[in-house]
């Protein structure tokens, strides 16, 4: 496994932030919660749901067109991939990448991260990979290692930007341009606004893999926490929310109850939520606008011949 270096960081569950959340008005927890092994096992299984059409749309452009962002990005140029997991669209940029100076994938889920960065490394041996197991929404330092002068582009498929509200998803943009500097690069995966219905099936499917993704958030917190959350006491709800253009998934109490977590008891009542994730979709011109508060300027965009993904290639404003 030439040039593999293993990630030398442990992402525990942050304590404080899961007790804020929980006792504001509306219950909240990071979406960045669902990735231990297990949450990224099911995620990976969602990707493969008839009902969830984006990893397919994304997949279906970037084979289409891989050669073309490739062109875009130009040679030797070091790929950081922002929620890296399985890195299974990777490859799809690799191959037509001309000399990349490294790889660095980032990703809160170690096992995964290890294991894809390491599959990676094996199907490239030139490929200097350097993994990093970190959350990203933390200040987020590169490994001082990397070549310092190759040109730095960031990777952020699965529309993963989606699940931060539009100001922070400004911010988050804002910081990769630092990481990436003046003359870096941006490829995002960013999911359009289409039938409503269709974008409820993508998050209600059939065989309940969502509704257990979102469920395995309790599991951790009983497990991780020493939390006593009663799992068949709240149920998985998804909605499109046409207000603010985003899917919302929520897990609500089925029962008025408390549930301890740590040594803090927290009350629901019958019908209350705890907000899990945010899933937000964008009319390209709205993208443009936000990349543009975040100074990034669009160059292109390549979309599935449906209309329902994007990907986007950026550059510094
Ligand atoms: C929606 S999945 C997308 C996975 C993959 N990039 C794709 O396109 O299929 C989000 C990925 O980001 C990772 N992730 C989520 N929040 C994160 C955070 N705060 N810091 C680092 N990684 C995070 C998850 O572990 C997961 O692998």
């Amino acid at each position: 496994m030439n040039g593999y270096k293993p990630s030398p960081v442990t992402q525990t569950i942050p304590v404080d932030e899961v007790l804020r959340g929980l006792r504001s008005p509306q219950k909240e927890l990071p979406c960045k919660l669902f990735y231990d092994h297990t949450g990224s096992e099911l995620f990976e299984q969602i990707t493969a749901l008839d009902e969830y059409y984006p990893t397919r749309a994304e997949l279906r452009i970037l084979r289409e067109f891989g050669a073309d962002i490739a062109a875009r990005l130009g040679p030797a140029c070091l790929l950081v991939e922002y929620g890296s997991g399985s890195s299974t669209k990777t490859p799809l940029l690799l191959d037509h990448l001309d000399r990349p100076a490294a790889y660095v994938p980032i990703d809160i889920s170690r096992d995964l991260l290890e294991a894809s960065a390491a599959d990676l490394a094996r199907s490239y041996p030139e490929l200097v990979v350097t993994p990093v197991c970190a959350d990203y929404t933390a200040r987020l330092e590169l490994p001082v290692d990397l070549p310092p002068h190759a040109r730095r582009v960031a990777y952020y498929p699965g529309s993963t930007i989606g699940n931060f509200v539009p100001e922070d998803a400004r911010r988050f943009m804002a910081r990769i341009a630092d990481v990436c500097g003046p003359d870096g690069g941006l490829v995002i995966g960013v999911d359009l606004k289409k039938d409503p219905l269709m974008l409820h099936r993508a998050y209600n499917d059939a065989l309940g893999v969502t509704a257990a993704f979102n469920m395995n958030i309790l599991v951790r917190l009983n497990r991780e926490l020493g939390a006593n959350f009663a799992l068949d006491g709240f149920r998985h709800y998804a909605f499109y929310n046409p207000v603010f253009a985003r899917v919302e998934m929520h897990l609500v109490s089925l029962a008025d109850q408390v549930v301890r977590v740590r040594d803090v008891d927290i009350r629901f009542e019958r019908g209350e939520s705890i907000w899990t994730e945010a899933s937000y979709k964008y009319a390209p011109a709205e993208f443009a606008a936000l990349a543009a508060r975040a100074g990034w300027r669009v160059e292109q965009v390549w979309t599935d011949d449906r209309g329902l993904f994007s990907v986007q290639y950026l550059t510094r404003a």
